[in-house]
């Protein structure tokens, strides 16, 4: 067999472990493994790379991805599209190219477009990635525990200079429509104040908390922010400085921002990232072998699954309000809004 791996979306710490990871166990069964660069742009403009035992060793620790990534979404009509029909292109060249299946390495766009792409007939796996962790269909995806880590780290390093300052320091983290990276790193970081697109917040509450913990004498705070709070989008600027403004204003305590931002995607994946990574590959790879096709790679309950392609494609998983952590969270003060 021929197999097709390409990268797509977001980057972020893992990619290059999962490649590793279809890659040598396909070897294994005798499969032709060929890179598709720059997400499914590869697939229009037939760039490939071939991949091999040699080039497949020494990218486990590797951040980012050996085969570039895209946000190129050939379903979806853009201004400008020189080329007219972009799922049929791709389909020729999949068939010019031999392919005997593509693997799919992306968030939750890659996985719709993934389905899309099977519909019309290309035998297509998917492996869920983004930092995010809000692939439906799967309980994490690799990715997100580096996230966490990272931010952590930053949090942690927040505590001091707060202390020393008696400032409220506000953290704003990616996640884009979920919450998940502000909840568990705010929960491993000690946040005061944890807001998360899933949870309404009332800034009445987070001002009064933090007055209240002034009062108390503590002498700093630190608020843990999601991106995709409703905070800043009327204005349109980002919602860790518009929470930061609404807190110094109404509260008079002194305030600063930090945003990790893109940092939070970059270097080496954890070792979890890795484990997570590696195990997705190589079952992406069985499935492969048993010409399973049209399906993602998940993990439910720390087992390997595969799940329809066409039941993920483009669904969120987002952070449940009664989330067991939100609980417990709670249960020990942290506010969440
Ligand atoms: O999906 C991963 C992610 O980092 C989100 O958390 C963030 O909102 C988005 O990508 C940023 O997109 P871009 O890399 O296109 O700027």
């Amino acid at each position: 067999m021929k197999i097709g791996i390409l990268s797509a979306g977001g980057d972020c710490p893992g990619i290059n472990a999962t490649i590793r990871g279809v890659g040598k166990a396909a070897i294994t069964y005798g499969m032709e493994v060929t890179g598709i660069l720059d997400g499914f742009s590869g697939l229009l403009f037939n760039d490939y790379l071939q991949l091999d035992e040699r080039s497949l060793s020494g990218i486990l620790t590797l951040g980012g991805t050996i085969l570039g990534t895209s946000r190129e979404k050939p379903f979806k009509k853009q201004e400008g599209d020189v080329i007219s029909d972009k799922p049929q292109l791709i389909k020729e060249n999949y068939e010019k190219a031999g392919f005997d299946c593509i693997v799919c390495i992306g968030g939750n766009g890659t996985q719709k477009t993934a389905a899309q792409l099977s519909e019309i007939g290309l035998n297509v796996i998917g492996i869920p990635k983004t930092i995010d962790n809000d692939v439906w269909g799967t309980d994490i995806t690799f990715g997100f525990d580096t996230a966490v880590n990272i931010a952590t780290e930053a949090i942690d390093r927040l505590h001091s200079t707060a202390n020393s300052h008696k400032r409220v320091m506000v953290i704003e983290l990616m996640g884009h429509h979920a919450g998940w990276i502000a909840l568990y790193a705010g929960l491993a970081g000690g946040g005061d104040v944890i807001l998360i697109p899933e949870i309404p917040y009332e800034m009445d509450h987070v001002n009064e908390e933090l007055m209240e913990r002034s009062r108390k004498g503590k002498p700093y705070s630190i608020v843990v922010v999601a991106e995709g709070i409703k905070a800043g989008k009327k204005e349109d600027i980002p919602a860790g400085a518009c929470i930061a403004q609404q807190i110094e204003k109404k509260t008079r305590l002194e305030t600063r921002v930090t945003v990790p931002g893109y940092t939070l995607r970059g270097g080496t994946p954890s070792p979890l990232d890795r484990v997570i990574a590696t195990r997705m590959g190589t079952y992406a790879a069985s499935l492969l072998h048993k010409r399973e096709f049209g399906r993602m790679v998940a993990i439910r309950n720390n087992e390997m699954i595969a799940v329809p392609l066409k039941e993920v494609g483009g669904k969120m998983r987002l952070v449940p309000p009664d989330y067991f952590l939100i609980k417990q969270a709670k249960r020990i003060g942290t506010c969440f809004g």
